[in-house]
């Protein structure tokens, strides 16, 4: 009685792939979870600089501009001159002593204002500044402060600043000089782009880099759960096999009740009535629990177990207490584990196999819907597995005899329901009884 190891393991590796199709899901997930957060910290931090940074700038346009102002007054002495009324104030005049304000990149009108508020040069004459006097801004240059006007209109930004005009310690006048709109707007909206690309880079470098983090702790876990998987399923294998050894008769029956159980509770899964309840996870461990269901023969003795012939009454009734004997040993188990596990179905399997749909079976006599769906599943793949194999009393059926057996016990041994589910996938069990047929 020789296993195949390769067929068992392929069969393993399909339910392998349907858990990692699940951690797939999750890599999508998370890595979708990851950009977005990016986004959203890249968005949100490109809003708080680009505000600060037009802040920044601001400040360093009203610092900059009173400081380029003083070094003129230093150097062009018509400034002063203009104020104290030395100088006419004709256009030519006034073009000289604004000329070198004009001259800042970005300045598009100036003028030069004497302490009563009027206009003592222009660079250009339909500048009236009427009520300058009482403007705020003007009285604060007026005391020694820049003062500034900021405003925004159609996302056209102008900047007014009042610059006051020193002497000594005396302020003589102020200047006043009006940024061009378009050239500011033009800074600020150079120096966002910049900061947004600088953001948008190191998001998206931010991005690579947690996703190849993530990726690489995915795929070390993943190949470490693979390992865990094969290494759980093989030992189940190894617990049924263990059971199996003992009972001559078997063959490879586990390898072909666990692919009939698969091929039901598949089909059962298209079922309006079963869909919810036969999910992914729930097939695989029924196919998973399979292997354990004789798994308490182990308890029976081998005199009995390994009887070639008839056995007695007295001897029956020993055999008969192998589904308890199983579903303790798996309740020992799982009494030791804090999460729900398989183990539950596994119990189920074991236990109530042997359950008939009439009432009849043993141990508990359930029927009908008590019997767990678990056990009506197994319990039709087990029969069909007995009758299609050779056994040292009796010749392998053909499979249509076991059809012909099966259909008469709808309702009797089996769920008339999971009965009919056989039927139309016969094909496929008898497929399975060649392919995986004792050596
Ligand atoms: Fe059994
Ligand atoms: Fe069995």
């Amino acid at each position: 009685m020789v296993f195949n190891h390769t067929k068992y393991i392929m069969h393993m590796k399909g339910k392998v792939k349907t858990k990692l199709n699940i951690t797939g899901n999750i890599l999508i997930y998370y890595t979708v979870i990851i950009l977005v957060m990016v986004i959203a910290v890249s968005s949100l931090m490109g809003i708080i600089i680009s505000r600060y940074q037009e802040n920044h700038l601001l400040i360093a346009h009203i610092e900059f501009y009173p400081e380029l102002i003083n070094v003129l007054v230093d150097k062009d002495p018509t400034i002063l001159q203009t104020l104290s009324g030395k100088k006419s104030s004709g256009i030519s005049d006034n073009k000289s002593s604004v000329a070198g304000m004009l001259a800042i990149k970005g300045v598009s009108s100036a003028a030069i204002i004497n302490t009563n508020g009027e206009i003592a040069a222009q660079s250009n004459l339909n500048l009236t500044l009427k009520g300058i006097s009482l403007n705020q801004q003007f009285i604060k240059a007026l005391s020694g402060s820049t003062g500034y006007e900021y405003t925004i209109k159609d996302n056209d930004r102008s900047l007014i600043l009042y610059i006051p005009v020193k002497s000594g310690n005396d302020i003589k006048g102020v200047v006043y000089l009006s940024e061009n709109g378009s050239h500011l707007t033009s800074i600020i909206h150079g120096s966002r782009f910049t900061a947004w690309l600088i953001i948008s880079l190191s998001g998206l470098l931010l991005y690579i880099l947690l996703f190849y983090i993530f990726y690489h702790s995915f795929r070390k876990q993943k190949k470490i759960n693979e390992h865990l998987w094969q290494t759980q399923d093989v030992t189940i294998f190894a617990l049924g096999y263990q059971a199996e050894l003992r009972d001559l008769e078997t063959g490879k029956h586990i390898e072909r009740t666990s692919a009939y159980v698969s091929i039901i509770a598949k089909e059962l899964k298209k079922h309006e009535k079963y869909k919810t309840y036969m999910t992914d996870d729930y097939i695989s461990d029924l196919v998973r629990s399979a292997p354990l269901h004789d798994i308490g023969k182990v308890a029976i003795p081998d005199s009995i177990l390994r009887k070639p012939g008839k056995l007695t009454d007295e001897e029956y009734l020993i055999m008969q207490t192998h589904p308890e004997h199983g579903s303790d040993i798996l309740e020992k188990a799982e009494e030791r584990l804090t999460f729900p596990s398989f183990f539950k179905i596994a119990i189920q399997m074991s236990k109530y196999h042997h359950e008939k749909w009439n009432g009849t079976g043993y141990p508990s006599k359930l029927s009908g819907v008590d019997i767990p769906l678990s056990a009506r599943i197994m319990a039709l793949a087990d029969v069909y597995d007995a009758l299609s194999s050779a056994r040292p009393y009796k010749e392998a059926f053909s499979h249509e005899k076991c059809i012909s057996i099966i259909k008469d016990e709808s309702g009797k041994s089996f769920d008339p329901e999971i009965v009919g589910i056989f039927l139309t996938k016969e094909q496929e069990f008898k497929n399975v009884s060649i392919l995986m047929k004792d050596d």
